[in-house]
């Protein structure tokens, strides 16, 4: 099959995003600089070593002066100013000029870390992004959000910043658990349902083929979300008009949750996100937006792929307080002086921002989340009726008093 190209269209900073097998091999074919005499720097996470030492080779058959591998430790943890000092000293220390090119090997974790040091190196070295998770595929390497983060916060410090190349080599998905595969999965069915009801309902008949990574499946899935994706950052790259905050459905729900948990492990982002985009389409539902059957679509498709749509997968069970996921979210970066703002689904494909939402709804889709292992956290909340009917089966007695 051929390579697909999908180019994100922003002036004098737009780039490509080539979509194929067996890319990592030729990925200097896809950069689109002269090599001759630079130096190239490899920032990559260190359990997938053997695809930037690929990379490297490859980069090594051509003209380049220097490749230097810089590993960084996998997880979240590294997303922190102590990587970004030890990276950019390194590579200070190497020597780096203007047109050297940096290009990061990994997930979104590395992405965004390696884009950040890009950013603020020489106040902006060329930088290329080549994804290994399905979640960086569809997501975190397209739009030139980079960055790390900090006590206070995920993402909190950070540039846009774009790159010059994204290289998607679906062959690094072979390795990728299938935990992770599932969490990729979440943001490209978002896509779907923020963006594009066609595009839902082909998820609907072949989504299972796009997690057991059949390729033409997987394909046309990367290729369609990041096309999704690259047109709302065309339209609002640096999130000014509130089109680039669409692609946040389920995401002010589900980072409450990710903080919840405290990024130990016990809830990846992509989960938090599939939790957040049910509570979201609940809130939709509420609000009579879509109907109480869209949302029995919704939750019937996640059930099928195996995504999460309650907090029953999360081990040990979170222990916060209701008031604590309330005042995580008016922290969150796209509340307006304290304002939840949420995203909405007007219907299946089309989401808008809403900020008209009580905080007695918010606490209500909470419970209703919440599996009955949470009783904990339940205990301060008049929800005996909860215990016995179960998660949905309560929010459809809610919701048909309310009709
Ligand atoms: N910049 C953006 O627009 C944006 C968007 C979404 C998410 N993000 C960020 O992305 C991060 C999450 O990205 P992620 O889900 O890719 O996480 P990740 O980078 O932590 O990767 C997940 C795990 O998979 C491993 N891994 C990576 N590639 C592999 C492969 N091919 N085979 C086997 N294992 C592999 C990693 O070592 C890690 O343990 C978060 O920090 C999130 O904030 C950024
Ligand atoms: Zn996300």
């Amino acid at each position: 099959m051929e390579n697909r190209t999908v180019t994100v269209d922003l002036d004098d900073r737009s780039y490509d995003i080539t979509i194929g097998m067996g890319l990592l091999e030729k990925a200097a074919d896809f950069i689109p600089m002269s090599l001759s005499n630079k130096s190239v720097f490899i920032i990559y996470d260190e359990s997938v070593l053997n695809y930037a030492e690929t990379v490297a080779n490859n980069i090594n058959s051509t003209d380049a002066k220097s490749v230097y591998l810089v590993g960084v430790p996998s997880g979240e943890s590294s997303k922190s100013f102590a990587s970004v000092q030890s990276i950019t000293e390194q590579i200070l220390e190497k020597g780096i000029s203007r047109n050297s090119l940096v290009i990061a090997v990994g997930g979104g974790v590395i992405g965004d870390l390696a884009g950040f040091c890009a950013s603020i190196l020489l106040r902006g070295v060329p930088f290329v992004q080549i994804p290994t998770t399905l979640l960086s595929q569809v997501d975190s390497s397209v739009g030139g959000k980079t960055g790390i983060n900090t006590a206070q916060g995920k993402n909190l410090i950070g540039a846009f910043y774009q790159p010059i190349a994204v290289i998607i080599d679906t062959e690094t998905l072979e390795t990728l658990p299938e935990r992770q595969v599932l969490a990729g999965y979440a943001e490209i069915v978002k896509c779907g349902l923020l963006y594009d009801a066609k595009f839902y309902a082909w998820l609907e008949e072949h989504g299972r083929a796009v997690t057991q990574l059949k390729h033409a499946h997987l394909v046309r899935a990367i290729e369609t979300s990041v096309i999704i994706k690259a047109e709302v950052v065309k339209a609002d790259e640096t999130e000014q008009t509130g089109m680039r905050a669409l692609l946040n459905l389920g995401h002010t729900f589900g980072h409450a949750l990710e903080a919840a948990a405290g990024y130990d492990g016990r809830l990846l982002h992509g989960e938090a996100v599939s939790i957040g985009t049910i509570m979201a389409l609940d809130l939709s539902a509420r609000l009579k937006f879509i109907t109480e059957d869209d949302f029995d679509r919704v939750i019937d498709h996640f059930e099928e792929i195996g995504l999460p749509t309650d907090l029953s997968v999360i081990s040990p069970p979170l222990t916060a307080s209701m008031d604590k996921y309330i005042e995580t979210m008016r922290r969150d970066k796209k509340a307006v002086d304290g304002q939840m703002q949420f995203i909405v689904c007007k219907k299946i494909g089309k989401a808008a921002v809403h900020s008209d939402v009580s905080e007695k709804l918010i606490r209500e889709i909470f419970r209703d989340t919440f599996g009955p292992d949470y009783q904990a956290i339940l205990a301060s909340q008049t929800v005996t009726e909860f215990k016995m009917k179960g998660v949905r089966g309560l929010w459809k007695s809610a919701f048909s008093s309310q009709s």
